[in-house]
């Protein structure tokens, strides 16, 4: 029988004290409901109903038509939030898992077990708990004197014997659709917080008659809720682990795992190595044998195989096989570096393409430029590409040659196999082959110092 998901994520997130809403905050660089989501699919689950309330639309933005909404225009609790799926669920039978966006951190292999567990028992519903040394914040599992389950008890409403419960509701749970409708019809919000809990339904079925599972085969730190940013910051670390783990198992070195961080988006092949101190972020992608860091930050980047990058920080380029960049390079959005570019030290490339075996060693700045291959642009080359109003762009063709400290002021081209004298300030086409001479030629003045000195010695006797 096929199980339909519902995600509650419509809650502002008020103890989190920030202006976005709680479930979009990111972790590992992906939204906190979007791993929810992502866990629930891997877990076989087809159908995922989002109740969406607090910056609704940001919400659906983000997570796209790959899931369906209910909309909570009011939170009045996670009862009153499942509530406004009804009418989406009017035709299914069987069960619905309901979980909350802000708890990232459950395995597949844990809503897995947990539909499995619900169906061997026969149960109308089963909870998922856990035991935690310090159950702070969460609803507490009362069971009889027999071990059965009797209610959750949120903190707000629990005598002291209550709150010393260490069994916790994890906040998971599986429904049967009919018998869960049923009692949220019952629910009243008559606690502290006058809201309609959905942890009432459970206690409501028992009273019906309807037999309970709980199910406490979760490892407790998977059920971690994120409710303020010291268990965001907590969450994130777990997860960063366990991202570092998966690559580390599919063949990439770590030098320092601890210091290097992955985004849950990043993909890496085998032979890999992260020195120290490297930051990959968003959607990188780093192919075999390249060597990254120490101190890199890399943010959707795509790396070819046995590239090199060493303390540099690229942004939204492409960089092919075997370039060499670094130490001290920016590499900004925008740019394409094909195979075997070397940059160097103290340069900024910007939205430009630099063909294959071309060189821009040190101290340069690159933009919006058009660079072909086997170029060298020598040290302090500045392509000035902005007038105060608009980016013009500068073209250099196939092993040309441009020497040091150039200024090629833009819209401006150096032909194939032209050069450029060194410490020019191009203004016009340099010709395929041609040398470019644009500065004040040289004069000498013979016996200068000698003369400068006497005049000198002049000048303090007076
Ligand atoms: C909830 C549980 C608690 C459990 C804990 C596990 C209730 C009443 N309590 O407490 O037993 O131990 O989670 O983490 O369910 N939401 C809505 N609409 C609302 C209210 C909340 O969509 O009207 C969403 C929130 O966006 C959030 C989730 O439901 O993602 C949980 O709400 P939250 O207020 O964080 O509940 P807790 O106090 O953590
Ligand atoms: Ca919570």
């Amino acid at each position: 029988m096929s199980v339909v998901a519902v995600v509650l994520a419509a809650g502002k997130g008020t103890r989190m004290k920030s202006r976005l809403v709680k479930v979009l905050h990111p972790l590992c660089g992906r939204p906190m409901v979007q791993h929810v989501v992502n866990n629930l699919r891997l877990a076989g689950i087809e159908r995922i109903i989002v109740v969406v309330g607090f910056q609704a639309d940001k919400v659906r933005e983000e997570l796209g038509d790959s899931v369906e909404y209910a909309v909570q225009e009011e939170q009045l609790g996670t009862g009153h939030a499942v509530m406004q799926t009804r009418h989406l669920l009017e035709n299914h039978t069987g069960p619905i898992l309901i979980t909350y966006g802000d708890a990232p951190l459950y395995r597949s292999e844990t809503f897995a077990g947990l539909i499995k567990a619900h169906a061997a028992a026969g149960a109308g519903a089963t909870l998922l708990s856990v035991i935690l040394s310090n159950p702070t914040g969460y609803g507490r599992i009362i069971r009889d004197e027999k071990g059965r389950f009797l209610a959750v008890v949120e903190e707000r409403d629990a005598t002291r014997q209550q709150a010393a419960i260490r069994e916790v509701n994890s906040g998971t749970y599986v429904f049967e659709s009919s018998l869960l409708f049923a009692a949220l019809d019952n629910l009243r919000p008559e606690n502290a917080q006058q809201e309609y809990y959905l942890t009432d339904v459970p206690a409501l079925m028992r009273q019906a008659g309807e037999k309970i599972h709980i199910f406490s085969d979760a490892d407790p730190v998977e059920t971690l809720g994120i409710n303020n940013r010291l268990q965001l910051a907590r969450a994130e670390k777990i997860l960063r682990d366990r991202i570092r783990e998966k690559w580390m198992l599919a063949g990439v070195t770590m030098i320092d795992p601890a210091s290097v961080f992955i985004d849950a988006e990043v993909e890496l092949e085998p032979d890999v190595v992260l020195y120290p101190s490297v930051f990959l972020e968003g959607r990188t992608r780093v192919g075999r044998g390249a060597v990254i860091g120490p101190f890199t930050r890399l943010v959707d980047v795509e790396v070819g195989e046995n590239t090199v990058i060493t303390q540099s920080t690229v942004w939204k380029s492409e960089l092919e096989a075997n370039c060499t960049i670094g130490p001290y390079t920016y590499i900004r959005p925008g740019c394409h570096l094909e195979e075997g570019v070397k940059i160097g030290d103290f340069t900024e490339v910007k939205n430009s393409r630099v063909g294959a075996y071309s060189k821009i060693p040190h101290l340069s700045y690159v933009g919006d430029s058009h660079v072909g291959r086997k170029v060298n642009v020598g040290a302090g080359t500045i392509t000035c590409n902005y007038d105060g109003q608009k980016k013009h762009q500068t073209i250099i063709g196939d092993e040309a040659f441009i020497g040091s400290n150039s200024n090629l002021v833009a819209p401006v081209e150096v032909g194939p196999c032209a050069y450029v004298a060194a410490g020019s300030t191009i203004t016009k086409k340099v010709p395929a082959g041609a040398l470019g001479v644009a500065r004040c030629r040289q004069t000498n003045i013979p016996d200068w110092n000698e003369r400068k000195r006497a005049e000198d010695a002049r000048g303090k006797r007076d």
